[in-house]
């Protein structure tokens, strides 16, 4: 896993929008997983930035969510789906787009559709990825599956508690979601994750420092072929070996820069 610490959260996205510059300057048609949350807004900003000043055409890449609310409907503000629209699809236009459809009555065919769909595309080239304060990726709580796929998981006290923000009251943030399982996003091409701030730094430093387990689903990207963790410095305090990801991040060859 490659580590690089960015000073504050807009210099974390702006590398990682050369990251996926350099993704579809390699590869038009690129598959493209996204995440949603706090952390993408800025990363999704810049891509928009760019495509608007022809620097990045997004218009024949192919996108698939990573999670979605159980009940909301895509019309719903605080949808998975509304979210990609204000943020992304609304202002720059992709080949086509994938959401788990929030209002499916029949969930495990919605799931077995979801992956069967990421494979005719070809497999995610690049997935995007926020990580939970409790180690998720994806809605992937503590304990879920590390060869898990789509499926509905229940989302913990404490997830609930930290997306509350986004609605009137913590009654109202639904407990369940449709999610692409921790062995869905292990099978993309390159896993890219972002995390910001102080509430991040005890996930980050168990995701890169401690042990591979399921009660940290995010640590099992440490054996992953090609991971890229992008992390300001309040998320990256807890990381015990933050001078030598530094040092590495500073000694890198030319040709492997973004
Ligand atoms: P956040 O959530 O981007 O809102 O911090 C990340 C996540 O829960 O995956």
């Amino acid at each position: 896993m490659e580590v690089i610490i960015k000073s504050n959260a807009d210099e974390v996205s702006r590398e990682a929008a050369a990251i996926f510059r350099r993704q579809l300057r390699e590869k038009t048609d690129s598959v493209l997983g996204l995440a949603t949350g706090s952390t993408p807004v800025g990363l999704y900003d810049r891509l928009v930035m760019m495509a608007r000043a022809g620097e990045i055409d997004l218009s024949h890449t192919t996108t698939f969510n990573l999670d979605e609310y159980v009940g909301l409907s895509s019309s719903h503000p605080q949808s998975y789906a509304a979210f990609m629209r204000r943020h992304l699809f609304d202002r720059v236009s992709v080949a086509r787009w994938h959401i788990p459809d929030g209002k499916a009555r029949d969930i495990p065919r919605l799931c077995a559709d979801y992956e069967e769909a990421i494979l005719e595309a070809g497999g995610i080239d690049l997935q995007l990825l926020g990580l939970g304060s409790d180690g998720h990726i994806g809605f992937n709580e503590p304990g879920s599956s590390l060869g898990s796929r789509t499926r509905l998981k229940t989302l913990t006290a404490r997830t609930v508690a930290d997306n509350a923000r986004y609605f009137a009251s913590p009654g109202e943030v639904p407990r369940h979601v449709v999610t692409m399982g921790v062995g869905t996003i292990f099978d993309a091409r390159h896993c890219l994750v972002l995390a910001f701030g102080e509430g991040k730094a005890g996930a980050v430093a168990a995701m890169v420092e401690g042990p591979v387990t399921a009660m940290v689903p995010a640590s099992v990207l440490q054996m992953h072929p090609v991971c890229t963790l992008i992390v300001d410095e309040a998320a990256a305090s807890g990381l015990e070996r933050r001078d030598y990801y530094r040092w590495v991040y500073e000694n890198k060859p030319a040709w492997q820069r973004a």
